[in-house]
């Protein structure tokens, strides 16, 4: 029996962490602990919120008294972290949310599982989820990020995953924690804030708005399906060594133009508009300040010692992905609008 506390499961890759682990491992008992920001949305868990292994607590991992109550109450001894303030654009207009949650928040959960398991390591684990971010940005001509690459963050959300990860590693090295750090690529799939990328321009195609592109629109990213990626924190979680890092990324390097427009190209069919109806919303915009070139990771290590690798293509994710958010424009134009606050009340009777 395994008691597992998954932070930020409310959110975009920790919902389809919790959804894996709640199906998976019915004799778990997996608590999801969120904060609720308006970036966590229990509707994202509405399938499997009535399960028995399964409970939601609202809280912050800021608060060491909450995490401590949490982790005693469900006597933890297991801990993925994903809760975090987690977009880049935010973080060039707030960059101290990022340090109080990713920086501080981290540190507090460190902390508390510390305290709370007293230096008994035996059957423990703190696995911290991050970013391949905190290794800066590549030449576009090659290169990709391994895990002994320096960090070099640029944004105030990659300062504040990099600042994260050193204190994990800090933990694992001072006080013995068996801490686990994982580095992976940007993510895709159903259930993403629409304020990234592909959902954003999913829901700016659907009601025909501009698709503002940053600079040339030349940067690239190194894609992921989220389902991929919940996969590997499984097998990571599961038998990943103790004190090590893993990269995880899906290979599938795309400039952000070609991504536009392989997106346009998806989106138009499954709405049946002319084929590339849409392009004529593509609109060139600023740069982002610090925007990164070129991410892509080598996750030769995963492969190579836990045997995990990516099972859905680009090509197939992408058609799952626009697929899902033009069969739920109504979770769309929830968040979006910001009625999905209200399901918390709903389901809870209190307002989050
Ligand atoms: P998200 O923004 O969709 O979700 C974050 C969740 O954390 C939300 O449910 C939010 O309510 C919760 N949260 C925020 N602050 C909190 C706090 N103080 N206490 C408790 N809960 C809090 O993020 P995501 O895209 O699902 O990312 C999850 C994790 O994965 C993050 O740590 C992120 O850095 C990392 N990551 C994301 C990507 C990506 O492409 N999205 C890629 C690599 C790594
Ligand atoms: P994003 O989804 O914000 O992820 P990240 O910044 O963590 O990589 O952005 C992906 C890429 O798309 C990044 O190069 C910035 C670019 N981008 C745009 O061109 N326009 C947009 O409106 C957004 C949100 C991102």
């Amino acid at each position: 029996m395994k008691h597992i506390l998954i932070t930020g499961g409310a959110g975009f890759i920790g919902s389809h962490v919790v959804r894996l682990f709640v199906r998976k491992y019915p004799d778990y008992r997996i608590v999801n602990f969120d904060k609720l920001t308006y970036a966590g949305n229990l509707e994202n868990l509405s399938d499997v919120e009535q399960c028995p292994n399964y409970c939601f607590v609202k809280g912050d991992i800021c608060d060491s008294e909450q995490v401590e109550a949490v982790m005693r109450q469900h006597a933890i001894d297991g801990i993925i972290h994903l809760a975090a303030e987690s977009h880049v654009d935010r973080s060039i207009t707030d960059p101290l949310a990022f340090a109080r949650t990713n920086v501080l928040g981290t540190l507090t959960l460190l902390q508390t599982a510390r305290t709370v398991w007293g230096g008994d390591w035996e059957g423990r684990r703190f696995y911290h989820i991050s970013t391949d971010e905190v290794y800066g940005a590549l030449p576009l001509d090659g290169g990709c990020f391994t895990e002994t690459t320096r960090y070099d963050p640029h944004s105030p959300y990659s300062a504040s995953k990099a600042s994260g990860d050193h204190f994990v590693r800090a933990f694992h090295d001072t006080y013995g924690l068996p801490t686990i750090v994982t580095n992976c690529s940007n993510n895709y799939g159903p259930c993403q804030f629409p304020e990234k990328l592909i959902p954003l321009f999913i829901n700016n195609i659907r009601h025909n708005r501009p698709l503002p592109v940053y600079g040339r629109g030349e940067n690239v990213r190194d894609w992921l399906y989220v389902e991929d990626h919940a996969r590997a924190i499984d097998t990571i979680f599961h038998r990943g060594c103790i004190g090590e890092t893993y990269n995880i990324g899906g290979g599938n390097e795309r400039s952000n133009l070609a991504l536009v427009h392989e997106l346009i190209r998806t989106t138009d069919r499954l709405l049946g508009r002319p084929e590339g109806a849409s392009e004529r919303l593509i609109t060139h915009v600023a740069d982002r300040p610090g925007h990164d070139l070129r991410y892509a990771i080598d996750a030769s290590k995963l492969r190579r010692e836990l045997g995990w690798q990516p099972e859905v293509t680009f090509g197939e994710g992408l058609e799952r992905t626009v697929r899902w958010y033009l069969a739920n424009g109504a979770w769309l134009d929830h968040v979006t609008s910001g009625a999905y606050e209200c399901y918390y009340e709903r389901m809870y009777g209190h307002r989050a």
